[in-house]
């Protein structure tokens, strides 16, 4: 009897929860598996490298791209007006701003997309097209990420990498919201408030997991990427080493 009262209130609970707390626990594994992969961790150590953090710009570069044109396109839908908030979160002028800083005026004749972040952007144009409420595990997942980890991740960027005040970090700021803490309790109601049927429920839930596994495989790309230069540039200078040593016998 006990038994059967508590199991009707869990299901209960289970369909009145609220999206945000919902969204929160079923990425909480992904979560983990992220914050372990190789990039993030060079992150964590204080460790991150010019080339890495570069090659991640490029990367958000396209991410945020494809999320921010899909989202203001559909702006006025229900699932996406109340979570849409671009002057605050938008993040495509910031990266622009960084990549010309790190890569010169001609940046967009040479940022590199692996073939990971493709996926990733062509499945938020995808969905933007087909479906939209879709996107708010999009922009849950980089956005909420950006005002939580984020903020953290970027000073520990800067004195990795020895940057001056801000420079190469505008992607980390985010002038427009005064209290990252504040913003995010607005944004998880707002969030809260979408419409949303029980599939189009579940679907949002099954997108955050995708979410966070296609930005695994980001970071695993990259990762695989610099190792491949890595190898290369450490074999061909070996090669040259083995030429000098001919050379000089
Ligand atoms: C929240 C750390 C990577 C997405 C958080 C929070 C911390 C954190 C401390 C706040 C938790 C809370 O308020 O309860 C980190 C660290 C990371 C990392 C140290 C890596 C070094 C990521 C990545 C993503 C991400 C790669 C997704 C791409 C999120 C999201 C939240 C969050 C969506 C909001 C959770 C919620 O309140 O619903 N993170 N994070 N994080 N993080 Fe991360």
């Amino acid at each position: 009897m006990e038994t059967e009262k508590r199991t009707q209130k869990s299901a209960e609970q289970t369909v009145t929860r609220d999206l945000s707390e919902q969204i929160k626990e079923v990425t909480k594994e992904s979560h983990v598996r992220a914050e372990n992969t190789e990039l993030m961790l060079s992150f964590q150590r204080g460790q991150v490298t010019l080339p890495q953090y570069k090659l991640l710009l490029c990367s958000l570069y396209e991410i945020y791209r494809a999320l921010e044109e899909e989202m203001d396109r559909n702006s006025n839908h229900p699932a996406v007006a109340p979570i849409y908030f671009p002057a605050e979160l938008a993040r495509i002028k910031s990266i622009e701003k960084d990549l010309e800083y790190f890569y010169g005026p001609d940046w967009r004749e040479k940022i590199v997309v692996p073939a990971a972040t493709q996926r990733y952007s062509h499945r938020l144009r995808q969905i933007g097209k087909e479906n939209p409420e879709f996107l708010v595990a999009h922009a849950y997942t980089r956005y909420l990420g950006d005002l939580s980890g984020g903020q953290v991740l970027g000073r520990i960027a800067q004195k990795s990498m020895g940057l001056k005040s801000g420079e190469g970090l505008s992607f980390f700021a985010f002038p427009g919201v005064s209290s990252p803490n504040l913003f995010k309790q607005l944004y998880r109601s707002r969030m809260n408030s979408v419409e949303l049927t029980a599939e189009e429920r579940n679907g949002v839930l099954e997108e955050a997991v995708r979410a966070f596994e296609f930005n695994i495989q980001v970071f695993d790309g990259l990762q695989k990427m610099l190792s491949v230069a890595g190898n290369e540039q450490r074999q061909s200078s070996t090669d040259s080493k083995a030429v000098h040593g001919k050379t000089l016998q």
